[in-house]
């Protein structure tokens, strides 16, 4: 079975981006960028791919992402509706229509992700935002989380859900640079 994980930079507060999408404090370290491109290069869109000369890096983790229109539309608006091309994209929406045919608009994001996870392949990369998260919280396996030395004081979380604790297990940490990775996978006992 195939599973979920959300991949995510988030400050210490536990934002994934300002109020108006603003992630420009987040830092892209040389350290960050080599860790990222050699454990997870298929989480780079393509330019970043190209400008890095691994246009071509076999998919290490993943090999499909979900994501939610918000997140999709950041890289619509800088002329990307294909970002992730060397993975199995799907936009969460019950809103898009028209939009690049190498990615699948679903409306029942959950549904989306128990067929995925019911079919072979490498694991499921839930990209966010915050408001997929909350609604995909039942299905998430493991968190990585990328955690900024950074308070926001206002953003959009990591979970922008109803109130529902979940319990995760921290299975790793690791500095690369200034970047805290935690590592969580979901308890036997969840709630
Ligand atoms: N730090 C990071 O690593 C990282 C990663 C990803 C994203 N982000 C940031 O996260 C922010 C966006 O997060 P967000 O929480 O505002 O939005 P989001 O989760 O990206 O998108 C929300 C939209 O997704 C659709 N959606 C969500 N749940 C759904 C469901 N159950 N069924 C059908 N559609 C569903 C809805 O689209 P419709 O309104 O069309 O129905 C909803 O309005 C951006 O600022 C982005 O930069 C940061």
């Amino acid at each position: 079975m195939r599973s979920l994980t959300y991949y995510v930079a988030a400050s210490i507060d536990g934002y994934i981006a300002g109020p108006e999408h603003q992630i420009d404090a987040f830092e892209f370290s040389p350290e960050l960028a080599a860790h990222i491109v050699e454990r997870y290069p298929e989480t780079l869109p393509a330019p970043a791919r190209a400008h890095l000369g691994i246009a071509d890096a076999a998919n290490e983790r993943f090999d499909a992402v979900i994501m939610g229109r918000h997140t999709y539309e950041i890289g619509v608006r800088a002329g990307l509706t294909s970002p992730y091309g060397h993975l199995e994209q799907v936009v969460a929406s019950t809103t898009l229509t028209a939009t690049d045919p190498a990615v699948r608009v679903v409306d029942d994001p959950l549904a989306a992700v128990d067929a995925l996870k019911a079919g072979d392949g490498l694991g499921l990369w839930l990209c966010g935002g915050g408001s997929l998260a909350a609604a995909l919280a039942d299905r998430i396996d493991a968190l990585i989380i990328k955690r900024q030395p950074l308070v926001l004081g206002a953003g959009r979380p990591l979970f922008a859900g109803a109130y529902a604790p979940r319990r995760f297990e921290l299975t790793g940490r690791e500095a690369v640079g200034a970047v805290t990775i935690e590592t969580y996978r979901r308890a036997a006992i969840s709630r």
